[in-house]
C-alpha cells in the first residue's frame, strides 16, 4: 500500500494541466452499454475509479483500452448482464450501468454499492426511477434485479432529492424507452449535461438538457460516437485551492472556467486574485486568506466534492470560518485527521467550525476517502517538517498523476511503499 511523504513549506508555482473529469468519464463509459458499437472516449483521466469501471465493462463483455487519455471501447457484444459485487463494491458509479442494460435488454442484475467511508449512500432514487419507468425490481441477495416485458416505457419521475448519480441513470434508461418521459428535479451538474449531450449525439431525443427538467422521446435504437470528456473541474479547485493556500501562483490549463464559477467567486472573496482566459484559469495569493464561509450545494453552488478541501484552506486564514455540507451531512472524516497535524476545528451538525492561523506541523495520517485525503495533502503542503499520508490509494482513485503535477509545482512529495494497511 503505498503513502505519501511530504516536506511542507514550499510555494506552489506554474502550469498544470487538468485531467478529464473522473465523474465525466465514469457517466460515458456506461452509456456505451446503449448501442452496439465502437466508440472513442477521449481526454480519459488515467484513474482507479475509471480501471474499475472498465473491468466491470470487462465483466459484461466490452472491451475497453486507454491509452494516452483515449478510451477505445468494442462494445459490438454484451455477452453478461450482471454487474458483480467484486466491482461494484469499488465503486458507487457500477450502479451506472443497471439503467442502460435493462433499457436495452429488458433485464439486468447489479449488485447494490457497498458502505461507504461516510455517510449513507443510497441508491433508492435510480431505482425508483428505472421502476417508474416500467422495470419490475426485486432484490436477492444484494443483488437488484430489474426486468421489463419489453421495452422500457416513458413516464413522468420527479427526483425527491436532486442526485447526480440517479439522474445519470434514468435518463439512459429512458433513451430507449418506448414514448415520452418527463423527469424533473433533475441534477445539473455539467457532468450530466455531458452526457446528455452525448446521447444526443447517439440519437437520443432528449429536450432541456442543462435544465431541471428533461424531456426524453424514446428511440428505437441509438448509434455509437466518439466523444470527448470534459476537464475535472473538482481537480481544478483542488489545484486552485493548493496554490492559494501556500500563496504561490498557479496556472491551470484545459479547464472549463465556467464550471467553476462559484468556486472562483470564493476564492477571489479570500483575496486571491485570478484572471481567467478561455480554457485557462490564472490564480495568485500573496497573503493569507481572509475566513470565507463555504455551504455545498447542488450545481451550480459550491460541490461537496471541496468542502473537504476548503476546510484545509480555511485552516491558514486568521479567524474563524465555517464551511457546511449540505449534501452529504456527515462527510467530515478528514477533520480528526487535520487534527492531528495542529489544526483546531469542531464538528457541529453538518458543519466543520475552523479555527485558522494555528501553526500546522507534520504527522503521519490517514486517508479515508478521496476527497479527505486531497485536504490532508493541501495541509501537508503547508505543515512544518515531514508529513506522511497513508492508504493514498483513496486519492488515487480520483487524480491523476497528482505527485507528478504536484512536484511539478515545486512541491516536495514522494510515493513509497508501506507495508501498513
Ligand atoms: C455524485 C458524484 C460524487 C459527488 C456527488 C455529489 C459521480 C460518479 N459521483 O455521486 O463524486 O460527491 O455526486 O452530489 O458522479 N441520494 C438519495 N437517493 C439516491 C441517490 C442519491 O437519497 O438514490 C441522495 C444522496 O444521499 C445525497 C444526494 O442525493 O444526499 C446527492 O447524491 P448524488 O448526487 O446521487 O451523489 P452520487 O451520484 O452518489
Amino acid at each position: 500500500m503505498d503513502k505519501f511523504v511530504i516536506e511542507g513549506g514550499k510555494k506552489l508555482k506554474g502550469s498544470v494541466k487538468i485531467a478529464g473529469a473522473k465523474n465525466g468519464a465514469l457517466a460515458l463509459i456506461p452509456a456505451t452499454l446503449l448501442a452496439p458499437g465502437i466508440y472513442n472516449i477521449s481526454n480519459t483521466p488515467d484513474l482507479k475509479d475509471v480501471w474499475t469501471m472498465t473491468r466491470l465493462m470487462g465483466a459484461l463483455g466490452v472491451f475497453c483500452e486507454l491509452n494516452n487519455s483515449e478510451l477505445f471501447i468494442d462494445a459490438r457484444e454484451i455477452t453478461q448482464l450482471v454487474a458483480p459485487y467484486e466491482h461494484v463494491k469499488k465503486m458507487r458509479a457500477s450502479f451506472y450501468v443497471l439503467g442502460p442494460l435493462v433499457a436495452r435488454y429488458g433485464e439486468a442484475k447489479v449488485s447494490l454499492p457497498g458502505g461507504c467511508a461516510w455517510g449513507p449512500r443510497p441508491v433508492d432514487l435510480h431505482i425508483k426511477g428505472i421502476e417508474k419507468l416500467g422495470a419490475e425490481i426485486t432484490l436477492d441477495q444484494g443483488y437488484v434485479i430489474a426486468k421489463s416485458k419489453g421495452r422500457l416505457q416513458g413516464c413522468k419521475f420527479h427526483f425527491d432529492i436532486s442526485s447526480v448519480g440517479a439522474t445519470g441513470n434514468v435518463l439512459m434508461a429512458a433513451t430507449l424507452a418506448k414514448g415520452t418521459s418527463v423527469l424533473t428535479n433533475c441534477a445539473i451538474e455539467p457532468e450530466i449535461t455531458a452526457l446528455a449531450k452525448m446521447l444526443t449525439k447517439m440519437g437520443a431525443k432528449i429536450d432541456g438538457i442543462g435544465t431541471t427538467e428533461l424531456i426524453i422521446e424514446g428511440v428505437d435504437e441509438l448509434q455509437p460516437v466518439n466523444e470527448e470528456t470534459i476537464p475535472d473541474r473538482i481537480e481544478a479547485a483542488t489545484y486552485l485551492i493548493a496554490a492559494a493556500m501556500t500563496m504561490g501562483e498557479i496556472q491551470l490549463e484545459n479547464v472549463n472556467p465556467y464550471h467553476l464559477t462559484s468556486v472562483i467567486s470564493k476564492l477571489e472573496e479570500t483575496g486571491c486574485e485570478i484572471d481567467i482566459n478561455s480554457n485557462k484559469i490564472f490564480l495568485r495569493a500573496d497573503a493569507p486568506p481572509k475566513p470565507v464561509d463555504l455551504v455545498t450545494a447542488v450545481y451550480p453552488g459550491i460541490p461537496t466534492d471541496i468542502q473537504a478541501q476548503w476546510t484545509a484552506y480555511m485552516l491558514t486564514a486568521e479567524g474563524t470560518s465555517k464551511v457546511t455540507d449540505n449534501i452529504y451531512q456527515d462527510r467530515f472524516k478528514h477533520v480528526p485527521e487535520l487534527i492531528r497535524l495542529g489544526a483546531k476545528i469542531d464538528i457541529v451538525d453538518n458543519a466543520a467550525i475552523i479555527t485558522g492561523g494555528e501553526k500546522l506541523s507534520g504527522a503521519t495520517v490517514m486517508s479515508s476517502d478521496l476527497r479527505g485525503s486531497a485536504s490532508l495533502i493541501l495541509a501537508a503542503l503547508v505543515s512544518k517538517g515531514t508529513t506522511e499520508v497513508l492508504r493514498i490509494y483513496h486519492l488515487d482513485r480520483g487524480y491523476d498523476n497528482i505527485e507528478q503535477k504536484l512536484k511539478k509545482l515545486g512541491a516536495v512529495i514522494e510515493r513509497h511503499q508501506t507495508e501498513l494497511v
